[in-house]
């Protein structure tokens, strides 16, 4: 997943994303026609970059060095002194496109020159149950981003499972969603489809705002949100039409809190009462890893909404820190050797039934077998 369509929603509209493991760098673009086009970042000439900013909006791209030209769908339209290239044929010289596709708004990119399987045979059943989200204030996300020393499957697995939460979110969001019947935040119910699967975490009833957090109680007087981003108001009523969506909460947990859908093999899309956010974990190489966390929330319109929302952003960053805390120390201990196997719990299971599937796209030859049965 390489993007929003909101992020290029008008006609000339480009991003450029790097995919570091790759050794690449695309760019995405809407044409003119509103089609989205992506293409590698490589000049067909003697592949400088062509595009140097990381957004922005323009009617066709110059590369820098010698000026060819190239449109919006990375065709070749200009080559400065043409008749100095003998037999130069400009209709095979264009950006070397890549395959994108949508859903739910998300753009996705498939890297492989002739793709083996589509978007859609990809995310399989999953796709189509979690097809048709409304995802609310989806132009206005806040951006976390971290590179952090582990490789990303140490990340992916601490946002995979709820177990940590009695261990490192005791003082934060703990009260939220462990009970004394559930002191250690066992998934209410877990799904799988293909290599792509949710879990539904449910809610503590009787949980309040504690007194030491004043602030807190001072700002969510609208209604006691789980995750802080709920506002109340029209911002709600856009929650709400997130809501309304029929697979959330299929398994009824009562209160419901959160519901993790993991899309293989690196991105989140969490949903929760108080709004969505979504993680990636972007491989930079098997010891490094970029995080790339994005929550959404509504543009304010009156201080006190920028108030909370300043609040929830510093609650939010003491959360992801005390969930990214143990990584790297993970990772040493994997580049140790010590330990030829992990102890994986049945709370864990969704990290289980991803290994099981990087074990099975590993050593599959094309994208289809992989998501054979
Ligand atoms: S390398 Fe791009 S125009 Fe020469
Ligand atoms: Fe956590």
């Amino acid at each position: 997943m390489i993007g929003r369509v909101e992020e290029i929603a008008r006609p000339r509209d480009f991003i450029v994303r790097d995919i570091e493991i790759c050794k690449t760098q695309i760019v995405v673009t809407r044409d003119l026609d509103g089609k989205i086009n992506a293409f590698h970042n490589v000049c067909s000439h003697r592949t400088n970059k062509v595009v140097l900013e990381a957004r922005g909006s323009a009617p066709a791209f110059a590369c820098s060095y010698h000026k060819w030209v190239f449109g919006l769908d990375g065709s070749l339209r200009g080559v400065p002194d043409a008749d100095g290239f003998i037999g130069l044929d400009k209709s095979k010289c264009g950006l070397q496109k890549v395959a994108c596709e949508t859903w739910n708004g998300f753009i996705f990119v498939n890297l492989e020159r002739e793709p083996n399987v589509t978007l859609k045979e990809f995310l399989g059943a999953f796709g189509e149950t979690w097809d048709g989200l409304y995802l609310p204030f989806v132009d206005n996300p806040v951006i976390i981003v971290a590179d952090l020393e582990c490789n990303w499957k140490a990340i992916a697995d601490g946002f995979s499972e709820a177990y940590h939460g009695a261990a490192i979110h005791p003082n934060t969001i703990g009260g939220v969603f462990l009970t004394k019947d559930n002191p250690f935040g066992r998934p209410h119910d877990m799904q799988f489809r293909g290599p792509h699967h949710w879990a539904v975490i449910s809610g503590n009833p009787d949980y309040t705002l504690p007194e030491a957090f004043q602030i807190e109680r001072l700002v969510s007087s609208g209604g006691i949100s789980t995750t802080g981003n709920s506002f109340g108001g029209e911002s709600q009523n856009e929650i709400d039409r997130m809501l309304a969506h029929p697979a959330i909460n299929g398994s009824g947990a009562n209160p419901w809190i959160n519901e993790l859908t993991g899309i293989f093999p690196n991105f989140h899309i969490d949903l929760s009462p108080g709004g969505f956010w979504t993680h990636q974990f972007w491989p930079v190489s098997p010891s490094r890893t970029r995080w790339e966390s994005k929550w959404y929330i509504a543009n304010a319109t009156d201080l006190r909404t920028r108030f909370q929302q300043e609040h929830y952003v510093a609650k939010l960053s003491e959360i992801m820190l005390e969930d990214v805390g143990n990584v790297e120390r993970v990772q040493q201990g994997i580049e140790s050797r010590v330990k030829p196997f992990m102890e994986l719990g049945d709370p864990e299971a969704l990290i289980r039934h991803t290994l099981f599937h990087l074990d099975k796209w590993i050593n599959a030859a094309s994208a289809a077998e992989a998501l054979a049965d």
